[in-house]
């Protein structure tokens, strides 16, 4: 498609290509130029993850993103973006102490950024923040299964629902959630056929990280693709590059240069016109 023939990526496109059965392409980007190539690549949706501040901050949970962080960051991809729908995401203790706190830190995202809907992690126990952040106007993506925010009460980060009962109380959690109003939602780590159950129960799209191929479109991490994350690699990451070990080789390829002297080579010089450089050297001390 070329570029006069993109649009803007609405909610109405997301539930046009959940009737078509045509799947969703969903990356995270923290950043700009990773932002602007996504979109240059036609990836529908960017999600402004809190992920972000352990792939580019270094830390080892989601736990210490705040929301000035992540206004940071979404600014950054928002103005790199002009037709992937952007979505930012509710960084931890944004949201869980009350709905006002929730409506204010949801509206900066809208407000600062100018994404396009925020997500929110939990079920059932976060469906009134739901209701009154959509209230206050503001599109919201439920986010059940796997929810790193959640990971001291799940006993860790595990896949989610692998027996009867916890994978009903996912189904009850996505009835829940689109009830309160939730216009998607995103299943992470969840067994392919429960995922599937949620999909045929729902009337809005469901989103995987992880939770198989019968879900509404698939969403990844993009230091995950592109191997630049290290720290651990869950079971759903496809790997679509190795740019860690390609960056030491170029960092590697560029030390040596320095150190041989081989750069800077003279196109990489400026220059000053022979004659003066002439004046400049036949000038005495004290002249003008
Ligand atoms: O922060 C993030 O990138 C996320 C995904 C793991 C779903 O919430």
């Amino acid at each position: 498609m070329s570029e006069e023939e993109r649009k803007k990526i609405t909610i109405p496109y997301l539930y046009r290509k959940k009737e078509e059965g045509e799947k969703i392409s969903w990356l995270t980007a923290y950043d700009y130029p990773t932002a602007l190539y996504e979109d240059r690549a036609g990836i529908e949706m960017i999600l402004v993850g809190d992920s972000g501040v352990m792939t580019m901050l270094g830390q080892k949970t989601t736990l210490p993103a705040t929301m000035d962080q992540m206004v940071w960051m979404t600014q950054a991809v928002t103005r790199a973006v002009k037709y992937a729908f952007v979505v930012g995401d509710m960084p931890y203790m944004s949201y869980q102490a009350t709905s006002e706190e929730a409506i204010y830190n949801a509206g900066r995202f809208m407000a600062e950024c100018g994404v396009d809907a925020i997500k929110l992690e939990g079920g059932a126990q976060m469906a009134d923040r739901v209701l009154a952040i959509v209230k206050a106007g503001i599109p919201v993506i439920g986010h059940i299964g796997m929810t790193p925010q959640f990971a001291a009460q799940l006993g860790g980060y595990k896949s989610q629902g692998r027996d009867a009962e916890t994978a009903r109380r996912l189904i009850d959690d996505a009835r829940i959630l689109e009830d309160a109003g939730a216009f998607a939602i995103l299943l992470e780590a969840v067994p392919a056929k429960v995922a599937g159950i949620i999909v045929k129960e729902a009337s809005i799209p469901i989103y995987s990280i992880g939770a198989g191929s019968e879900c509404d479109g698939q969403l990844l991490i993009v230091h995950d693709i592109l191997g630049l994350f290290e720290l651990f690699k869950p079971k759903f990451v496809k790997r679509y590059a190795e740019l860690g070990e390609e960056m030491v080789k170029v960092f590697t390829r560029y030390k040596k240069d320095v150190k041989t002297e081989k750069f800077p080579g003279p196109e990489h010089c400026y220059n000053i016109p022979e004659k003066e450089f002439e004046k400049l050297k036949n000038k005495k001390d004290g002249e003008n």
